[in-house]
């Protein structure tokens, strides 16, 4: 069985949403290719080695094995994994691997799980790795399209092809520590400036403007301290050639992204919104 799912981008609302806010995020055709094969014991296969259940080497396809035999038990099953995602970029690769590996597991061992459960179960694989999840990634690699957070409601946006810059390995956790701690020390300012960003997500559902918006984010990201002079130069070089752009997910590295204007920028690579989220390539 062949299954893939895609990585995905956020466009607007990145840490307003961990405080309630909201956030837009879409899938990008970026996937992880997954194939599983039934056999006496689990072996796993991807870039990172060759390994039976490893929490360690493979903690998201190990989980996900985990978590699907709590539900139907199997012996075994070879499993090999092909990704177009960037590891550590912010693009949802973790998601996508434990969403395909979920959706190939029931397929090929006739387990019937809907994309609900496989969302939740994924959702839980996260957990279980993280300590904690928004559910934005497995939601919207399991689902495809773009998307309202928390709302879960889907949106169609003009806009369907951007550019991406990735800067560097992204550092999720240590930038969610920077924000709260910028809201500890100027608790009233935080909330204006989540406020903002706020404002600017609803409106970029419209689709009107959304250079002007990422600009505005951006501007606000760096007000709340997960930019950084890398990041910052990159822009205004952008800028310089008419291009908006702003960090995608955690910042502190990891990507940035601005719309396609038919040339793509140097260094960059240019992805499309994907309808699709997971699904069957083969058996
Ligand atoms: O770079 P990523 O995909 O880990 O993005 C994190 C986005 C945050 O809003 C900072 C955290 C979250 O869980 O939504």
């Amino acid at each position: 069985m062949i299954v893939s799912a895609p990585g995905k981008i956020i466009l607007f609302g990145e840490h307003a949403v961990v405080y309630g806010k909201h956030a837009l995020a879409t899938a990008i055709d970026l996937r992880c290719k997954v194939y599983v094969e039934r056999n006496d014991e689990f072996q796993i296969d991807s870039s990172l080695g060759k390994t039976g259940i490893d929490f360690k080497v493979h903690p998201y396809v190990s989980f996900a094995i985990k978590r699907f035999c709590e539900i139907n038990k199997i012996k075994g099953a070879k499993i090999k994994i092909e990704s177009s995602i960037p590891v550590a970029s912010g693009l949802g690769s973790s998601a996508a691997v434990a969403v395909a590996t979920l959706k190939a597991l029931s397929e090929e061992f006739e387990a019937g799980l809907s994309d609900e459960d496989i969302f939740k179960i994924a959702r839980q694989v996260e957990i279980d790795v993280q300590g904690a999840s928004s559910g934005i990634d497995p939601f919207v690699s399991t689902f495809g399209g773009t998307w309202l957070f928390p709302d879960k409601k889907k949106v169609e946006l003009k806009e369907k092809e951007f550019f991406l810059i990735k800067i560097g390995e992204r550092a999720t956790k240590e930038m969610i520590s920077k924000v709260a701690e910028m809201k500890k020390r100027y608790p009233e300012l935080f909330e204006k400036i989540i406020d903002a960003i706020d404002v600017i997500t609803l409106k970029a559902v419209d689709g009107r403007n959304l250079d002007e918006l990422i600009y505005v984010n951006q501007s606000l990201l760096r007000a709340l301290g997960v930019s950084n002079a890398e990041i910052d130069s990159k822009i205004s070089e952008l800028e310089k050639i008419g291009l908006k752009a702003k960090i995608t997910g955690a910042g502190g590295g990891g990507c940035i992204f601005g719309i396609f204007k038919g040339f793509i920028p140097a260094g960059s690579f240019l992805v499309r919104v994907s309808e699709e989220g997971v699904r069957v390539e083969g058996t």
